[in-house]
């Protein structure tokens, strides 16, 4: 240190003065403060109290510094990673105060050392993981003993809660009541506790993350600063003996996201009738939590992989009709791939003249070309007919000037969401990300405003309603709808196709067995109603806009690269919809029967349908016309817009990838 910069603690810390007199300054200067926990909030505690001039300090914490820390913790940085967290910020503290008296406690805080930790302690301030539950109560039981003010401040959401255990007041275990119980008792009795009148699940968006199993939770950088500021406060009440303390069974919640300012007080502590009431429904909720986190959701890409197989690991995330996945895996070599392609148009009358499987395919071309520039690979391909489907080759480069193409990180995130959207307007940074993303091949037509949203709304109940009763329809969807799981790796979840818990009840029951759904939809007058409402008419409103994808000039009829170019751009559209905050829901049903109808192609043994296919496929042509689009060149019907911030809980996941991996077929040339 040189003189000119010498240190002075009047010069550093004299602008608080004014809040603090120069006599409580000093007060502070000679106040030892005890912090265990020097992570998220300890940090910012230790840093707090050392700007406010406290002069000493014993801080406990046994953990190293890891990147999972970067989010909230004052000390977790690239040039501290694996270094032990008291060390660390016990350098930085002494950077702002080079004469502290601080004693470190590297091993933690346990029952052998709990009270050399408080000795000569003036206040102790709580700041050890929310999961810590043993050594919390050791030290708690500890302060009362030796009648040291404590306080927790605790980070929760977007807020801070705080309660202070007084000496001759309530204690922490006559407040929570924690002893003895289980590891998920002990979460409830203590999340319910600190913030017992907060409504922190409206905006706890993704619940599934608070592991409790794993002892882990979710957290935010605000909160822990709030806590910081919310402890530095009380210490100046506590210590300076000024200003109102309230103590338990009094508890103060601020949360920055609600704007709200939450003052309980829960006489009787752990006995209240209202406490133990949320305890049981808090646990409750925890426990579903928990059962909804074991689900698997994408999973994350092993490591350990080669190059192929990440990319392909990747790459089957891939969104294909009815979840078909219709693609196997043949590795030639390091850089060789060739894909197996399935079109299985004749089992399914939605994949009309085979283009949705051939646009699926073009998806996964996409995703292969996206991976693999994360690897800085480029990449080629070709596509050979082999009727009934094809082999795409594929042929990866290294390529040196390849950089991550951004929409990397949305390949696993995308995923088709079929409920009610918000109903405010793309912004025109978002069409224009869209447009642009697309290439030149092909442009976008949007139908907003109220009326072109009616209006496809109703194109789209009419597709459904010739669709709903049609036996080859029911037959596709009594294989295609998986009944029991949430997460369907080769199926669409029914929890994921948009219809309410009432319908999907109804609909279980009709669709056991085929001819029973044959005369309820097919027969049966309104037999659609409810799924035409709930799957086509709201939803069509409740969004932004529908789109169709448009290509700009004729490509050969039923040529399959144009397919498969035409897949590989909706691809881009969809992950940047992904990326600029937007959910989409394809209609092609809408398009298959147009097809059907212009065409004039026998598709149900119902001779009902291609009439009424031929009747949609005049008003579809009605609405492209007026919206000056050939309809010939209409490629993919959707919606669009910004999803509800409730996120689903259902998706269609993907087949292993071992299971989606063929023999390498070529002939060894040794
Ligand atoms: C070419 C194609 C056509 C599709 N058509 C429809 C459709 O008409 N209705 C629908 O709800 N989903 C449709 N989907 C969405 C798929 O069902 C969905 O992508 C698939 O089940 C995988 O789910 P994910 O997108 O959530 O990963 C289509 C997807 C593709 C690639």
């Amino acid at each position: 240190m040189s003189a000119q910069h010498a240190f002075d603690y009047h010069a550093a810390f004299s602008r608080t003065l004014g809040w603090v007199t120069t006599l409580e300054l000093q007060q502070l200067r000679h106040k030892r403060v005890a912090i265990a926990g020097a992570g998220g909030v300890g940090g910012v505690h230790l840093l707090t109290l050392a700007r406010l001039g406290i002069g000493a300090f014993n801080i406990a914490d046994l953990d190293t510094f890891e990147l999972a820390n970067f989010n909230r913790q004052a000390g977790a940085m690239m040039s501290t990673l694996g270094q032990p967290k008291v060390e660390v910020m016990a350098t930085m503290a002494r950077d702002i105060n080079p004469e502290l008296d601080l004693r470190v406690f590297p091993g933690g805080i346990n029952a052998g050392n709990v009270e050399d930790f408080l000795h000569d302690v003036d206040l102790y301030i709580d700041a050890l993981d929310f999961f810590a539950f043993e050594a919390r109560t050791a030290v708690f039981a500890a302060c009362a003993r030796l009648d040291i003010p404590a306080i927790t401040v605790a980070p929760l959401g977007m807020g801070a809660a705080l309660i202070n255990f007084l000496p001759g007041q309530m204690t922490f275990e006559q407040y929570f009541g924690i002893a003895g119980k289980s590891d998920a008792d002990k979460t409830a009795r203590f999340l319910v506790g600190l913030a017992p009148g907060t409504p922190l699940r409206h905006y706890l968006i993704e619940p599934h993350r608070s592991d409790t199993p794993h002892r882990r939770g979710p957290s935010t950088p605000m909160s822990v600063q709030l806590c910081a500021g919310v402890a530095g406060s009380e210490a100046v009440k506590i210590l300076l003996k000024r200003g109102r303390t309230w103590p338990a069974p009094h508890s103060i919640t601020y949360d920055a996201f609600l704007n709200r300012h939450i003052h309980c007080w829960r006489p009787g502590g752990r006995y209240n009738p209202y406490t133990r009431l949320q305890v049981w429904l808090v646990s409750r909720y925890i426990q579903h939590q928990a059962a909804i986190a074991k689900k698997s959701g994408p999973a994350q890409s092993d490591a350990s992989q080669d190059t192929m197989s990440r990319i392909l690991d990747l790459a089957r995330w891939a969104p294909s009709g009815d979840n078909e996945q219709p693609w196997r895996f043949e590795v030639r070599s390091e850089t060789r791939l060739v894909v197996h392609f399935l079109n299985q148009h004749a089992d399914n009358l939605y994949n009309y003249a085979g283009r949705p499987s051939l646009i699926s395919l073009g998806c996964l071309a996409e995703n292969l070309r996206l991976a693999a520039s994360r690897h800085g690979w480029s990449m080629a391909w070709q596509y050979q007919p082999q009727p009934p489907g094809g082999l795409l080759q594929v042929d990866f480069d290294r390529d040196a000037a390849q950089r991550t193409e951004p929409l990397c990180e949305f390949i696993a995130l995308r995923s088709v969401d079929r409920r009610p959207y918000r109903r405010v307007a793309l912004e025109t940074r978002q069409k224009l990300a869209l447009e642009q993303a697309l290439g030149d091949e092909f442009r976008v037509c949007w139908l907003e405003g109220t009326r072109a949203r009616w209006q496809c709304s109703r194109l789209n109940a009419s597709a459904s309603r010739i669709r709903q009763g049609l036996p080859e329809a029911i037959r596709v969807h009594r294989r295609i709808l998986d009944w029991d799981h949430d997460y369907s790796t080769d199926r669409i979840p029914v929890r994921a196709v948009g219809v309410s818990a009432p319908t999907r009840g109804i609909m279980q029951w009709v669709m056991r067995q085929q001819k029973r759904a044959e005369f309820m939809l097919g027969q049966l007058p309104g037999g659609t109603l409810a799924a035409q409402l709930e799957m086509e008419l709201l939803p069509g409103m409740q969004c932004a806009a529908h789109f169709m994808l448009v290509r700009n000039a004729p490509a050969e009829p039923d040529d399959p690269s144009a397919s498969i170019r035409t897949g590989m751009a909706l691809q881009r559209f969809w992950l940047t919809a992904t990326k600029v905050g937007l959910a989409l829901h394809p209609s092609v049903a809408t398009l298959c029967f147009a097809y059907y109808g212009h065409h004039q192609a026998s598709f149900s043994r119902d001779a009902s349908a291609l009439p009424r296919a031929r009747r949609l496929a005049l008003r579809f042509d009605r609405m492209c016309l007026e919206n000056n689009v050939i309809p010939e060149l209409v490629v993919f019907l959707g919606r669009i817009g910004t999803p509800l911030p409730q996120p689903a809980h259902s998706r269609s996941v993907r087949m292993p990838l071992a299971d989606l991996m063929m023999e390498n077929s070529t002939p060894n040339p040794g």
